[in-house]
């Protein structure tokens, strides 16, 4: 029988301890705040939006929202990052992504001042953590560390295939496996062979974007599967790019969907926040 990693029980159990060490900080006199910004009303960054200031909330964080319609100027959004990035009450600044097409984001990311970037998306953050130095690290691949970590699971010496190669998920993903002393292959939708190369790795994780692409001949009996899609079918049923019914009974751990890696990226953004509270007041 598979492990089943918990994530929700994992991320809990991070957010137990972000809400002790904020709550220690604030009887120092320290209370950290997030400021997020969204342009437009998509449903689905409206709910993501909500969860993020919630969970703030929760964990004894202030949380500021800043709300623009679809039309707001590149010129306005910018002005209110400068504004953010220079205002000492704010620790954390998350623009809501993606953004409307007449919006540069490229341009958004990099004027988000680095030590405040609680997405670890700033090229500064990037750069920091290719070459192990200190800096922020994006949620969702920093949150499979995690998983990894507190679930006993070795990484060193494994070979780990990482499938996608997003800004966002698969390249800090590789890099940070790299960094756990894995041997890493990073995979994508131009890579030849692709089940083949999948049945060589320790450790899988997909994070292609195509619900249940993942299937048993992709497996090699044992490895560890960590599934970072999450796609909503119809019914409303939610899963991800692997196939979990076929995979599982192959595995010796591997995440669910929902309850695996999903749960883990807003309790590493908490956590993202704490750094650059600790970061801004030296601590
Ligand atoms: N949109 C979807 N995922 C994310 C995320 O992790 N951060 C931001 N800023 N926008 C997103």
């Amino acid at each position: 029988m598979a492990k089943l990693i918990d994530g929700k029980a994992i991320a809990q159990e991070i957010k137990d301890e972000l809400m002790q060490e904020i709550a220690s900080m604030k009887e120092r006199g320290i209370e950290g705040a997030l400021a997020v910004i969204q342009v437009g009303s998509d449903p689905a960054s409206t709910v993501y939006v909500s969860n993020k200031k919630k969970a703030c909330e929760a964990l004894g964080l202030r949380s500021e929202s800043c709300e623009f319609p679809e039309d707001v100027t590149e010129e306005a959004l910018l002005k209110k990052i400068h504004e953010y990035n220079h205002n000492p009450r704010i620790d954390g600044i998350l623009v809501q992504l993606p953004l409307p097409s007449h919006i540069d984001e490229k341009k958004v990311i990099d004027a988000i001042e680095p030590t405040k970037d609680v997405d670890g998306f700033h090229p500064l953050n990037v750069g920091a953590l290719l070459i192990g130095e200190k800096g922020l690290i994006s949620c969702t691949p920093a949150g499979v560390i995690e998983l990894f970590k507190r679930s006993g699971i070795e990484i060193a010496g494994k070979h780990c295939v990482v499938i996608g190669r997003s800004n966002i998920v698969g390249k800090p993903m590789a890099v940070l496996m790299l960094r756990e002393n894995a041997t890493v292959t990073i995979a994508h939708s131009k890579t030849k062979n692709l089940e083949q190369i999948c049945r060589n790795a320790d450790i899988l994780i997909a994070a292609v974007g195509k619900p249940k692409m993942i299937k048993a001949s992709y497996i090699k009996e044992g490895a560890v599967v960590i599934d970072v899609g999450i796609h909503r079918l119809e019914g409303k049923k939610l899963c991800g790019d692997v196939d979990f019914d076929e995979v599982e009974p192959l595995v010796s751990a591997i995440t669910p969907v929902p309850g695996g890696v999903g749960p883990m990226t807003i309790a590493m953004l908490m956590n993202n926040v704490v750094l650059a509270m600790k970061e801004h007041y030296g601590l």
